[in-house]
C-alpha cells in the first residue's frame, strides 16, 4: 500500500472509490489498521470517553490528544493520521488554535488536524491552513457541544438547521478544509452536502451512503463498549469484547485448574544434579 496523502485521498473520491476512517488512540491498534490498509486513522478526542473513562469528550486536554497521537503515530507510515483538536483548544483565537494544531503536529506527527464547528472557526481553518497545516472540518453532531444540544440527537432535521449545515460545509471549504466530518444527519441531507462541496470530500458517520467516505469508533465496530450500547448508525464488524472477555475467563480457568503454563510453554529444567546443588 502507498502512502495516503491529501492528494491521493482527495483522488481516490474522484474516481469514485470511498475513503475508510476509523479511530485510534494507542500503538497496538493503530499498528493493525496499517496492515489492514485502511485509508485514515483520526485520533479522537473521542478518547476522552473510551480511553479515559470520562462522560464526555469535555475534559480532554491537549497534552491527552498529543500524547495518544503520538502512540498511534508510532505504528503509521501509509496511514493518514488526523489528531482531533479538544474542547477549548481553538475556540478562543486564532493564534492559540494554530499554536495547538502545530503542537498536535510537531509532537504528535499526525498529518492533519479535525475541529468542530461550522462558519464560526472558519478563520482558525484558514490560518491553520495559511500555516501548512491540512484541517478536516467537523459538523452535524459535534459532540464537544453535547451541553449546548442537550443530549447527542440527529442535527439538521428542519429546513433552517439542514440550510445552516450546508452553508457551514461551504464555508468549511472555501476556508481551506480538505475533508468535512458530518455526525448524525440524515442520509439525504448527508448526500446533498457531499454533492455541493468540490474540493473538500465529505466522511460520514451516522450521514448515510452517499458521503464520499466512513469514520468509526473503533469500540462501537469492535462491539468493545462495557454493557454493549450500539447507537442506530453504528455496525459492529466482529464481537471483539465478548472475545476478549472469553479470552480472560480461559486464562484464568486454565491457570486455576493448572493446565497453563504447560510443559511447551516452561523453559527447560536447569539439570538435575545441579539442581541438588542449588538445594
Ligand atoms: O472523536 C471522535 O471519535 C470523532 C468521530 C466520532 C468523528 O470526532
Ligand atoms: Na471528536
Amino acid at each position: 500500500m502507498a502512502k495516503n496523502t491529501v492528494l491521493t485521498l482527495k483522488k481516490k473520491v474522484d474516481e469514485g472509490g470511498k475513503v475508510t476512517m476509523v479511530t485510534s488512540y494507542d500503538y497496538t491498534m493503530a499498528a493493525l489498521v496499517e496492515e489492514a490498509g485502511i485509508d485514515m486513522i483520526l485520533v479522537g478526542d473521542s478518547l476522552g470517553m473510551t480511553m479515559m473513562g470520562y462522560d464526555s469528550t469535555i475534559p480532554v486536554t491537549m497534552n491527552d490528544m498529543v500524547h495518544h497521537t503520538r502512540c498511534v503515530t508510532r505504528a503509521t507510515s501509509n496511514t493518514f493520521v488526523v489528531g482531533d483538536m479538544p474542547f477549548l483548544s481553538y475556540e478562543e483565537d486564532v493564534a492559540t488554535a494554530v499554536s495547538n494544531a502545530g503542537r498536535l503536529m510537531k509532537e504528535g506527527r499526525c498529518q492533519a488536524v479535525k475541529l468542530e464547528g461550522g462558519v464560526e472557526v472558519c478563520p482558525q481553518v484558514k490560518a491553520m491552513v495559511e500555516a501548512g497545516i491540512p484541517v478536516v472540518g467537523h459538523i452535524g453532531l459535534t459532540p464537544q457541544s453535547v451541553n449546548a444540544f442537550g443530549g447527542f440527537k440527529v442535527q439538521g432535521k428542519s429546513v433552517e438547521a439542514a440550510k445552516k449545515l450546508a452553508a457551514d460545509a461551504l464555508a468549511l471549504e472555501q476556508a481551506g478544509a480538505f475533508a468535512i466530518v458530518l455526525e448524525c444527519v440524515p442520509a439525504n441531507l448527508g448526500a446533498y452536502i457531499t454533492e455541493q462541496l468540490t474540493s473538500a470530500f465529505t466522511i460520514g458517520i451516522g450521514a448515510g451512503a452517499g458521503t464520499d467516505g466512513q469514520v468509526l469508533v473503533v469500540q462501537d465496530m469492535l462491539a468493545m463498549t462495557a454493557g454493549g450500547f450500539k447507537p442506530k448508525m453504528v455496525r459492529q464488524f466482529a464481537q471483539v469484547g465478548e472475545a476478549i472477555k472469553q479470552a480472560y475467563h480461559d486464562y484464568d480457568a486454565a491457570v486455576q485448574d493448572g493446565s497453563f503454563p504447560a510443559a511447551t510453554e516452561s523453559y527447560k529444567d536447569i539439570d538435575p544434579e545441579l539442581m541438588e546443588e542449588v538445594k
